[in-house]
């Protein structure tokens, strides 16, 4: 069931194309950060001395976080070369990988695991979130955000050019400031039930609605005031 488009949104290369600058985005100092920051906040509240590991890490804004807040270890696993590269640089003592949420080295076990806008990308859910059941500790914490399916498929599509893939699935390439992205878009059930069968129980799943900074910030989004824009969605693993 692959395609042009869904190949290109599973290509973990894809950031690194030139027409892609996510650098600007590797501070809190952008909107959307500050408004992804609100939401993880009081999982933010207990990395401190905890194991810690950022899975799609992009040029690393959440990393420069967990830094500040002195998680007792970092890793940042990210498959472009630019921004494992970019992250390096800025944050030594970070362990960095230039691998996928598939390819990634086994480290032991972490005490909370985050992938923040990836899970879009990946092919196999259940494969992958295999992959970071092995790597999260018996009873840890596993936290992904993905944008919400109605809310994309309602407001998002305008100047997109879709692909469907059924019911609950399909794949768009969307124009944006810094060049198209291609994206797989799921329901959050789909998330569920991969990470329900990869070995994790859903503890929390909470409807991101834009707060004020990010209207603030991007008046765009005050028609969608309030409508959940992205889903967070927290994990036990058993
Ligand atoms: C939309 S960006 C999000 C970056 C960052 N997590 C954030 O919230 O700003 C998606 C990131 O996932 C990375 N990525 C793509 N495919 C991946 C895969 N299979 N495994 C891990 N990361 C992947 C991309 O290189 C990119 O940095």
């Amino acid at each position: 069931m692959t395609s042009d488009f869904f190949q290109k949104a599973i290509d973990p290369k894809q950031y690194d194309d030139d027409r892609i600058d996510w650098t600007s985005e590797a501070t809190v100092d952008s909107p959307f950060r500050k408004f992804v920051l609100e939401y993880i906040r009081d999982i933010l509240s207990e990395v401190t001395g905890k194991r810690v590991i950022d899975i799609g890490a992009g040029t690393g804004w959440l990393v420069k976080v967990l830094v500040e807040l002195e998680a007792g270890s970092i890793t940042a696993v990210e498959p472009s070369e630019k921004g494992a590269k970019f992250m390096r640089e800025q944050h030594p003592s970070v362990i960095v990988q230039c691998a996928t949420v598939d390819t990634m080295e086994h480290e032991g076990f972490f005490d909370i695991g985050f992938m923040l806008y990836v899970a879009n990308h990946l092919e196999d859910l259940t494969k992958s979130f295999e992959s970071l059941a092995g790597v999260i500790k018996q009873g840890g914490i596993f936290v992904i955000t993905v944008p919400d399916f109605e809310y994309v498929k309602k407001n998002r599509l305008g100047e997109a050019k879709v692909e469907s893939m059924g019911d609950d699935m399909f794949v768009a390439a969307i124009p944006r400031e810094f060049g198209t992205s291609y994206d797989i878009y799921r329901t959050t059930e789909t998330y569920i039930k991969a990470a329900e069968q990869a070995g994790f129980e859903l503890v929390e799943q909470t409807p991101m609605v834009p707060t004020e900074g990010l209207m603030n910030g991007y008046p765009r989004f005050r028609e969608f005031k309030d409508q959940s824009i992205s889903q967070m969605l927290i994990f036990k693993k058993l």
